[in-house]
């Protein structure tokens, strides 16, 4: 059986049906799927019967999977497996003012997974498993296709400056307590070029997010207005995709050209749980 390819939109985004990712993918497959992904950005395979190992299985097949840092976002007994959820161990909705449900609301401000690292994310992987009836959907943006569109006065501007991203200050509205030491003094800030090569497509890519801080060497006001006004440049409607989910939804994306967010549902009455892998980078950025 041969998959099938459609282009959501022009400038972000396949879907890909006729594939079962619960089985082993030939090689010829793996190089299929990773062309049509790194071109897109954003990958969708729809209606996906697929279990966390076999999640982790097909991931590991794009690459080294990140270990979650932090115990209480890992899923039980899987350090691959974040879990994108306001729901608690038992599967009870988290309440309000609950720590790890801020940091999980974090996700709704865009961002790039695991920028805050020297060597951050290749790519992610979700899975839908409960969705909410209303909101809750994911948007993905391509700041590849958003970096080819700026103009020429800024993408000079940008060249060869060095961006500072923190997880820190991306949660800095967490309580302090949320964190112990150990887990701050793991993840010091990362510096990043603000404008990303891409190793495998050659196309440069606008790399800023929630984690990113300042600009390396700018006063913090001048610095803070690029990075904003970047990433609405970038997240304008004709560079972005909003993913509605229906539960076994997989949607793999490129870490290195695209920023995502979720957005916001009713997370005092609705309940919603993904799983994520996260491919991890191959080295640095600079
Ligand atoms: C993530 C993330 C957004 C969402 O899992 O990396 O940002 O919609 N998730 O849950
Ligand atoms: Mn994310």
């Amino acid at each position: 059986m041969g998959i099938e390819a459609r282009l959501i939109k022009q400038k972000i985004g396949v879907e890909i049906t006729g594939i079962n990712l619960s089985q082993p993918q030939s090689d010829d497959m793996l190089s299929e799927i990773r062309r049509l992904w790194v071109d897109h950005v954003v990958a969708v395979f729809p209606g996906q019967i697929v279990n966390d190992d076999q999640h982790i299985a097909f991931s590991q097949r794009l690459g080294e999977l990140e270990l979650i840092n932090m115990a209480a976002l890992q899923c039980e007994g899987r350090p691959e497996i974040y879990e994108a959820t306001n729901l608690d161990k038992d599967g009870n909705i988290m309440t309000d003012d609950h720590p790890i449900l801020t940091i999980n609301r974090g996700n709704q401000k865009w961002h790039s997974d695991s920028s805050f690292k020297a060597v951050p994310a290749t790519a992610s992987m979700l899975h839908a498993y409960i969705v909410p009836e209303e909101g809750g959907q994911t948007e993905f943006a391509n700041m590849a296709a958003a970096y080819e569109a700026l103009d020429a006065e800024t993408k000079e501007l940008c060249e060869g400056l060095t961006a500072i991203h923190d997880f820190y200050w991306s949660r800095r509205d967490v309580e302090e307590q949320a964190f112990t030491k150990a887990e701050r003094d793991a993840i010091p800030p990362a510096r990043h070029p603000l404008i990303r090569l891409h190793p495998e497509t050659g196309r440069k890519a606008i790399y800023v997010g929630s984690h990113t801080r300042e600009i390396e060497g700018w006063n913090f006001a001048e610095s803070r207005a690029l990075i904003e006004r970047l990433i609405v440049h970038g997240t304008g409607p004709e560079f972005t995709y909003r993913h509605d989910w229906e539960v076994g939804d997989m949607v793999l994306w490129d870490n290195r050209s695209a920023l995502h967010r979720g957005l916001a549902f009713d997370d005092q009455r609705e309940k919603r749980r993904l799983h994520r892998t996260t491919i991890a980078g191959t080295g640095t950025t600079l």
